[in-house]
Protein backbone atom coordinates (compact mmCIF):
# COMPACT_ATOMS: atom_id res chain seq x y z
CA UNK A 1 0.00 0.00 0.00
CA UNK A 2 1.26 3.77 -0.83
CA UNK A 3 0.46 5.77 1.26
CA UNK A 4 -1.59 8.98 -0.27
CA UNK A 5 -1.10 11.86 2.38
CA UNK A 6 -1.87 14.03 -0.30
CA UNK A 7 -5.73 12.87 -0.40
CA UNK A 8 -6.13 12.05 3.37
CA UNK A 9 -5.00 15.95 3.55
CA UNK A 10 -7.37 16.65 1.21
CA UNK A 11 -10.27 15.20 3.41
CA UNK A 12 -8.60 16.72 6.58
CA UNK A 13 -9.06 19.99 4.93
CA UNK A 14 -12.48 19.80 3.52
CA UNK A 15 -13.47 18.55 6.95
CA UNK A 16 -12.02 22.07 8.81
CA UNK A 17 -13.34 24.04 6.05
CA UNK A 18 -16.88 22.64 7.00
CA UNK A 19 -15.68 23.20 10.76
CA UNK A 20 -14.66 26.70 9.92
CA UNK A 21 -17.86 27.96 8.33
CA UNK A 22 -19.66 26.42 11.31
CA UNK A 23 -17.71 28.15 14.08
CA UNK A 24 -17.49 31.42 12.06
CA UNK A 25 -21.58 31.20 11.70
CA UNK A 26 -22.06 30.31 15.59
CA UNK A 27 -19.62 32.70 17.03
CA UNK A 28 -18.45 35.26 14.36
CA UNK A 29 -15.20 34.31 15.25
CA UNK A 30 -12.98 33.15 12.16
CA UNK A 31 -9.95 31.29 12.76
CA UNK A 32 -6.15 33.73 12.28
CA UNK A 33 -2.88 32.33 11.42
CA UNK A 34 0.30 34.39 11.69
CA UNK A 35 2.99 33.59 9.95
CA UNK A 36 6.62 34.72 10.59
CA UNK A 37 9.72 34.56 8.15
CA UNK A 38 13.46 35.52 8.85
CA UNK A 39 15.48 35.78 6.66
CA UNK A 40 16.05 34.01 2.53
CA UNK A 41 15.96 30.55 3.28
CA UNK A 42 14.80 29.65 0.07
CA UNK A 43 12.78 26.41 1.44
CA UNK A 44 11.56 27.91 4.42
CA UNK A 45 9.65 31.03 1.73
CA UNK A 46 8.06 27.93 -0.04
CA UNK A 47 6.83 26.32 3.21
CA UNK A 48 5.47 29.58 4.54
CA UNK A 49 3.68 30.38 1.31
CA UNK A 50 2.25 27.03 0.77
CA UNK A 51 1.11 27.33 4.36
CA UNK A 52 -0.95 30.77 3.79
CA UNK A 53 -2.51 29.29 0.57
CA UNK A 54 -4.05 26.11 2.28
CA UNK A 55 -5.37 28.80 4.83
CA UNK A 56 -6.95 30.45 2.10
CA UNK A 57 -8.35 27.16 1.18
CA UNK A 58 -9.77 26.17 3.72
CA UNK A 59 -11.17 29.34 4.77
CA UNK A 60 -8.55 30.54 7.92
CA UNK A 61 -7.54 34.14 7.66
CA UNK A 62 -3.84 34.57 7.23
CA UNK A 63 -0.76 36.82 7.53
CA UNK A 64 2.73 36.60 6.81
CA UNK A 65 5.31 38.89 8.28
CA UNK A 66 8.93 38.86 6.65
CA UNK A 67 11.97 39.97 8.33
CA UNK A 68 15.49 40.26 6.53
CA UNK A 69 18.51 38.10 7.60
CA UNK A 70 20.42 40.40 10.26
CA UNK A 71 16.56 41.65 11.94
CA UNK A 72 17.43 41.23 15.92
CA UNK A 73 16.03 39.16 18.56
CA UNK A 74 14.06 41.44 19.55
CA UNK A 75 12.34 42.65 16.82
CA UNK A 76 11.37 39.38 16.28
CA UNK A 77 9.85 39.16 20.14
CA UNK A 78 8.39 42.06 19.26
CA UNK A 79 6.34 41.21 16.62
CA UNK A 80 5.41 38.00 18.54
CA UNK A 81 3.84 40.05 21.99
CA UNK A 82 2.15 42.22 19.25
CA UNK A 83 0.26 38.89 17.77
CA UNK A 84 0.22 37.64 21.27
CA UNK A 85 -2.25 40.53 21.97
CA UNK A 86 -4.40 40.35 18.93
CA UNK A 87 -7.51 38.78 19.15
CA UNK A 88 -7.87 38.54 15.63
CA UNK A 89 -4.62 36.08 15.47
CA UNK A 90 -5.41 32.86 17.07
CA UNK A 91 -2.15 30.70 16.17
CA UNK A 92 1.08 32.00 15.78
CA UNK A 93 4.23 30.33 13.63
CA UNK A 94 8.07 31.16 13.86
CA UNK A 95 9.32 29.66 10.47
CA UNK A 96 12.53 27.44 11.71
CA UNK A 97 15.44 27.73 11.28
CA UNK A 98 16.03 31.35 12.49
CA UNK A 99 19.71 32.77 11.80
CA UNK A 100 22.26 32.00 13.82
CA UNK A 101 22.31 35.14 15.92
CA UNK A 102 18.32 34.64 17.29
CA UNK A 103 17.93 31.94 20.03
CA UNK A 104 15.45 29.54 18.98
CA UNK A 105 14.40 29.01 22.48
CA UNK A 106 13.81 32.37 23.18
CA UNK A 107 11.50 32.63 20.56
CA UNK A 108 9.15 29.65 21.07
CA UNK A 109 9.04 30.59 24.41
CA UNK A 110 7.64 34.09 23.84
CA UNK A 111 4.95 32.59 22.08
CA UNK A 112 1.92 32.22 24.53
CA UNK A 113 1.08 28.31 24.82
CA UNK A 114 -2.70 29.15 23.37
CA UNK A 115 -1.20 30.24 20.56
CA UNK A 116 1.33 27.79 19.75
CA UNK A 117 0.06 25.80 16.99
CA UNK A 118 3.26 24.33 16.39
CA UNK A 119 3.46 23.04 19.74
CA UNK A 120 6.65 24.13 20.49
CA UNK A 121 6.31 25.74 23.85
CA UNK A 122 7.84 23.89 26.82
CA UNK A 123 4.37 23.69 28.29
CA UNK A 124 2.91 22.23 25.27
CA UNK A 125 6.02 19.59 25.51
CA UNK A 126 5.26 18.74 28.93
CA UNK A 127 1.69 18.14 28.25
CA UNK A 128 1.94 15.86 25.53
CA UNK A 129 4.64 14.12 27.53
CA UNK A 130 1.80 13.72 30.43
CA UNK A 131 -1.36 13.00 27.93
CA UNK A 132 -2.98 15.52 29.02
CA UNK A 133 -3.31 17.43 25.98
CA UNK A 134 -2.43 20.95 24.72
CA UNK A 135 -1.06 21.25 21.07
CA UNK A 136 1.04 18.76 19.18
CA UNK A 137 3.52 18.95 16.81
CA UNK A 138 1.98 19.35 12.95
CA UNK A 139 4.13 16.22 11.83
CA UNK A 140 3.91 13.97 14.38
CA UNK A 141 0.51 14.85 14.47
CA UNK A 142 0.16 14.39 10.93
CA UNK A 143 1.89 11.00 11.08
CA UNK A 144 -0.40 9.64 13.58
CA UNK A 145 -3.53 10.72 11.48
CA UNK A 146 -2.07 9.11 8.06
CA UNK A 147 -1.84 5.38 10.36
CA UNK A 148 -4.93 6.02 11.78
CA UNK A 149 -6.98 6.86 8.48
CA UNK A 150 -4.52 3.78 6.53
CA UNK A 151 -5.69 1.62 9.32
CA UNK A 152 -2.80 1.07 10.34
CA UNK A 153 -2.62 -0.69 13.99
CA UNK A 154 -0.03 0.67 16.05
CA UNK A 155 -1.13 -0.99 19.65
CA UNK A 156 1.45 -3.73 20.29
CA UNK A 157 3.48 -2.94 17.42
CA UNK A 158 7.10 -1.80 17.87
CA UNK A 159 7.79 1.36 16.39
CA UNK A 160 11.38 2.38 15.46
CA UNK A 161 12.19 6.30 15.50
CA UNK A 162 15.18 7.32 13.40
CA UNK A 163 15.88 10.90 14.75
CA UNK A 164 15.41 12.75 17.81
CA UNK A 165 14.29 16.18 16.77
CA UNK A 166 12.07 18.05 19.01
CA UNK A 167 10.24 18.79 15.83
CA UNK A 168 9.63 15.30 14.84
CA UNK A 169 11.75 12.63 16.67
CA UNK A 170 10.73 13.37 20.15
CA UNK A 171 6.83 14.04 20.25
CA UNK A 172 5.90 11.00 17.64
CA UNK A 173 7.67 8.77 20.65
CA UNK A 174 5.52 10.44 23.07
CA UNK A 175 2.28 10.54 20.84
CA UNK A 176 2.93 6.37 19.91
CA UNK A 177 3.80 4.85 23.24
CA UNK A 178 0.59 6.62 25.13
CA UNK A 179 -1.80 4.53 26.36
CA UNK A 180 -4.29 5.42 23.47
CA UNK A 181 -5.98 3.87 21.01
CA UNK A 182 -3.95 5.96 18.71
CA UNK A 183 -0.83 4.46 20.76
CA UNK A 184 -0.01 1.90 22.66
CA UNK A 185 2.81 1.04 21.07
CA UNK A 186 6.38 -0.39 22.00
CA UNK A 187 8.62 2.66 20.90
CA UNK A 188 12.57 2.79 20.27
CA UNK A 189 14.36 5.78 19.64
CA UNK A 190 17.53 5.47 17.65
CA UNK A 191 19.47 8.40 15.99
CA UNK A 192 22.52 8.61 13.71
CA UNK A 193 24.73 8.18 17.07
CA UNK A 194 23.97 4.18 17.02
CA UNK A 195 27.09 2.59 16.85
CA UNK A 196 24.58 -0.13 14.25
CA UNK A 197 21.36 1.80 13.77
CA UNK A 198 20.59 -1.45 11.55
CA UNK A 199 20.03 -3.45 14.19
CA UNK A 200 17.53 -1.04 15.34
CA UNK A 201 15.75 -0.32 11.85
CA UNK A 202 15.62 -4.35 11.25
CA UNK A 203 13.29 -4.45 14.35
CA UNK A 204 10.91 -1.61 13.18
CA UNK A 205 7.16 -3.24 12.51
CA UNK A 206 6.69 0.58 11.75
CA UNK A 207 9.86 2.91 10.89
CA UNK A 208 9.72 6.56 11.54
CA UNK A 209 12.67 8.07 9.43
CA UNK A 210 12.98 11.65 10.14
CA UNK A 211 17.14 11.60 9.74
CA UNK A 212 17.88 14.90 7.28
CA UNK A 213 19.83 12.65 5.05
CA UNK A 214 18.70 11.83 1.51
CA UNK A 215 17.90 7.61 1.07
CA UNK A 216 19.85 7.01 4.17
CA UNK A 217 17.18 4.03 4.67
CA UNK A 218 17.81 1.04 2.12
CA UNK A 219 16.31 -2.29 1.68
CA UNK A 220 18.84 -4.03 3.99
CA UNK A 221 17.85 -1.58 6.88
CA UNK A 222 13.76 -2.80 7.11
CA UNK A 223 12.58 -5.70 8.19
CA UNK A 224 10.13 -7.46 5.65
CA UNK A 225 6.68 -6.18 5.45
CA UNK A 226 7.43 -3.42 7.88
CA UNK A 227 5.38 -0.25 7.67
CA UNK A 228 7.82 2.65 6.48
CA UNK A 229 7.00 6.66 7.18
CA UNK A 230 9.00 8.44 5.19
CA UNK A 231 9.92 12.18 6.95
CA UNK A 232 12.49 13.25 5.15
CA UNK A 233 12.57 15.99 2.55
CA UNK A 234 16.07 16.36 1.43
CA UNK A 235 17.15 18.74 -1.86
CA UNK A 236 19.30 16.35 -4.27
CA UNK A 237 20.72 17.54 -7.16
CA UNK A 238 18.92 16.82 -10.38
CA UNK A 239 19.98 18.32 -13.77
CA UNK A 240 16.92 16.71 -15.18
CA UNK A 241 15.11 18.78 -13.25
CA UNK A 242 14.10 22.84 -14.34
CA UNK A 243 15.00 24.10 -11.00
CA UNK A 244 18.05 21.58 -10.83
CA UNK A 245 17.02 20.14 -7.99
CA UNK A 246 14.25 17.28 -6.74
CA UNK A 247 13.24 16.34 -3.41
CA UNK A 248 13.77 12.86 -2.00
CA UNK A 249 12.91 11.09 1.08
CA UNK A 250 15.21 9.34 3.98
CA UNK A 251 14.53 6.39 2.61
CA UNK A 252 15.41 5.25 -0.49
CA UNK A 253 11.86 4.59 -1.68
CA UNK A 254 12.98 1.90 -5.01
CA UNK A 255 15.22 -0.17 -2.90
CA UNK A 256 13.15 -0.76 0.04
CA UNK A 257 9.56 -0.55 -2.00
CA UNK A 258 9.13 -4.60 -2.56
CA UNK A 259 9.31 -5.43 0.89
CA UNK A 260 7.24 -3.28 2.76
CA UNK A 261 3.61 -3.37 3.68
CA UNK A 262 3.15 0.05 3.32
CA UNK A 263 5.08 3.60 2.83
CA UNK A 264 4.88 6.87 2.36
CA UNK A 265 5.80 8.25 -0.91
CA UNK A 266 8.13 11.93 -0.98
CA UNK A 267 7.14 14.09 -1.81
CA UNK A 268 3.07 13.63 -1.39
CA UNK A 269 3.55 11.38 2.11
CA UNK A 270 4.01 13.32 5.34
CA UNK A 271 4.16 17.00 4.24
CA UNK A 272 0.70 17.45 3.02
CA UNK A 273 0.09 16.21 6.67
CA UNK A 274 2.26 18.95 7.87
CA UNK A 275 0.18 21.41 6.53
CA UNK A 276 -3.44 19.77 7.12
CA UNK A 277 -2.44 20.13 10.98
CA UNK A 278 -1.32 23.26 11.08
CA UNK A 279 -4.40 24.41 10.12
CA UNK A 280 -6.38 22.14 12.10
CA UNK A 281 -4.49 23.39 15.12
CA UNK A 282 -5.01 26.81 14.49
CA UNK A 283 -8.98 25.87 13.87
CA UNK A 284 -8.38 25.03 17.18
CA UNK A 285 -7.33 26.99 18.98
CA UNK A 286 -9.61 29.78 17.56
CA UNK A 287 -12.59 26.93 18.82
CA UNK A 288 -10.87 27.30 22.61
CA UNK A 289 -10.78 31.19 22.33
CA UNK A 290 -14.30 31.18 20.98
CA UNK A 291 -15.27 29.16 23.80
CA UNK A 292 -13.78 31.46 26.38
CA UNK A 293 -14.89 34.59 24.56
CA UNK A 294 -18.67 33.53 24.84
CA UNK A 295 -18.92 32.08 28.39
N1 LIG B 1 10.71 23.98 10.08
C1 LIG B 1 10.61 22.69 9.69
N2 LIG B 1 9.46 22.15 10.16
C2 LIG B 1 8.83 23.12 10.86
C3 LIG B 1 7.61 23.15 11.58
O1 LIG B 1 6.87 22.18 11.70
N3 LIG B 1 7.31 24.36 12.17
C4 LIG B 1 8.13 25.44 12.07
N4 LIG B 1 7.75 26.55 12.70
N5 LIG B 1 9.28 25.42 11.41
C5 LIG B 1 9.62 24.27 10.81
Amino acid sequence: MIINGKEIAQIIQLELAEKTKDLVAKTGVKPGLALLLVGDNSASQVYVRSKAKACEKVGLHSIIVTLPEHTSEKDVLEVIAAWNKDTTIHGILVQLPLPKHINETNVIMAIHPDKDVDGFHPINVGKLVTGIGGFVPCTPAGIVELLVRSSIKTSGKHVVVVGRSNIVGKPIANLLYQKSTRGNAVVTICHTGADDLRHYTKQADILIAAIGVAHRITADDIKPGAVIIDVGINRVIDESSEKGYSIVGDVDYDSVLPYVSAITPVPGGVGPMTIAMLLSNTFTAAQNYANVYRE
